[in-house]
């Protein structure tokens, strides 16, 4: 088993990431939620069919009484309206302070599990077990919790850090190949970014990681350790963090536009590639290393393009709810491994986007 020391400014907390993390649960909630008597086990159909039992065994084991709520898989469901369900669940228990919420599931699910978490009592802990690449290296660690309005996505939520991460690599053999895929978007972000040693590793791998688990729990920790070397710099998103925001701003337009039909991780890597392309253009990028960028994410059947307009792009973008007044927080990567955050008007970032 491995561990990732997290040293938010709220809350230090590890990720234990392993084959067969979850065997662990039980002694592992003793420890970060002592005085707790009662947990309640947040998920949704297509993860609780699978991993519901072993999970609330384990809790029952270490003297848990263990609720569960379980809402119907999909984005779609990350409402309110469930977290209401969940509030009321914990309620009619009797939960008190030091009881405590899991969320067992892909970034819907973790997302979801937290908010509830944060809002009920004013706030208990919660324990994140991520089943889904994507959940593993970004959604389950750094503290975002929310939900979704109609106005947009993840537009209600609040700053609230786990107590433990747990990541059972095992749980990823039953994760879909297309979603694999997408949680590769937000890995190869990483790489990009902030991580050279990651990039060689996947360079390296040809695209075939998945049957591998020793090499999957490398690139997963690995992953682990810069978005938690990140949130512990920034965990509010005022300065560093913002660089995990990578192909986000043009990808977050693209996925919109779609009216939310091309998955998240498709539009990033999409949003990456053009970035990279503007890059180059603009001369803060040699033509070499964007080359081997675009080439890993083809390695991951990843897309690097888009067949968007860049006036399209600025229109989007700057209805886009991460603005901050006039300007736009752009990510540059400047070489692998390096990224920059660049504040642009509307005007500049036309200009950048433009052939
Ligand atoms: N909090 C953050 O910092 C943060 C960061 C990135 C993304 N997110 C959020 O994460 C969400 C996307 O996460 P996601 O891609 O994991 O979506 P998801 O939770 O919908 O899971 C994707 C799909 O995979 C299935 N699944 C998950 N784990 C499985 C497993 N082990 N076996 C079989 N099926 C499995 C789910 O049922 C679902 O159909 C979005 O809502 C996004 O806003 C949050
Ligand atoms: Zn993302």
């Amino acid at each position: 088993m491995r561990t990732v020391r997290v040293n938010a400014a709220s809350k230090s907390y590890d990720v234990l990431i392993g084959k067969n993390a979850v065997e662990s649960l039980g002694e592992e909630a003793k420890k970060v939620c002592p005085g707790a008597l009662k947990a309640l086990i947040v998920s949704e159909t297509n993860v609780a069919k699978i991993y519901l039992d072993v999970v609330k065994s384990r809790l029952e084991d270490a003297g848990f009484e263990v609720i569960s709520y379980v809402f119907e898989a999909g984005e779609q469901n990350k409402n309110i309206n469930e977290i209401a369900g969940m509030w009321n669940k914990m309620a009619e228990a009797g939960f008190t302070r030091t009881d405590f919420v899991v969320g067992l599931g892909g970034g819907v699910t973790t997302d979801m599990a937290g908010f509830a978490a944060s809002t009920f009592l004013r706030g208990i802990k919660v324990i994140q077990l991520p089943t889904s690449l994507l959940a593993m290296v970004d959604a389950s660690v750094g503290g975002k919790t929310g939900i979704d309005i109609p106005m947009g996505k993840n537009q209600v939520g609040a700053f609230w850090q786990p107590s433990l991460v747990l990541e059972d690599i095992t749980f990823l053999r039953t994760l879909p190949d297309e979603v694999f895929t997408e949680g590769m978007g937000e890995v190869t972000k990483h790489a990009f970014i902030m991580d050279l040693k990651l990039f060689d590793t996947l360079e390296k791998a040809n695209g075939s990681i998945r049957d591998d688990e020793d090499l999957l729990e490398e690139i997963v920790y690995m992953n682990v350790s810069d978005k938690a070397s990140v949130v512990g710099e920034d965990e509010t998103d005022n300065g560093r963090r913002q660089t995990l925001n990578f192909g986000h701003t043009v990808g977050h337009v693209i996925e919109r536009d779609s009216g939310f039909t091309k998955p998240h991780g498709i539009c990033v890597a999409k949003g990456m590639g053009i970035v990279i392309d503007a890059c180059v253009r603009a001369g803060t990028l040699d033509a070499g290393e964007a080359e081997k960028m675009k080439n890993l994410l083809k390695m991951y059947d990843l897309p690097a393009e888009d067949e968007i307009t860049p006036q399209a792009i600025v229109t989007g973008a700057m209805n886009d709810k991460k603005k901050r007044g006039d300007t736009l927080s752009v990510i540059l990567v400047n070489k692998i491994g390096q990224a920059e955050i660049k504040k642009m008007t509307a005007e500049e970032f036309l200009k950048f986007l433009s052939v």
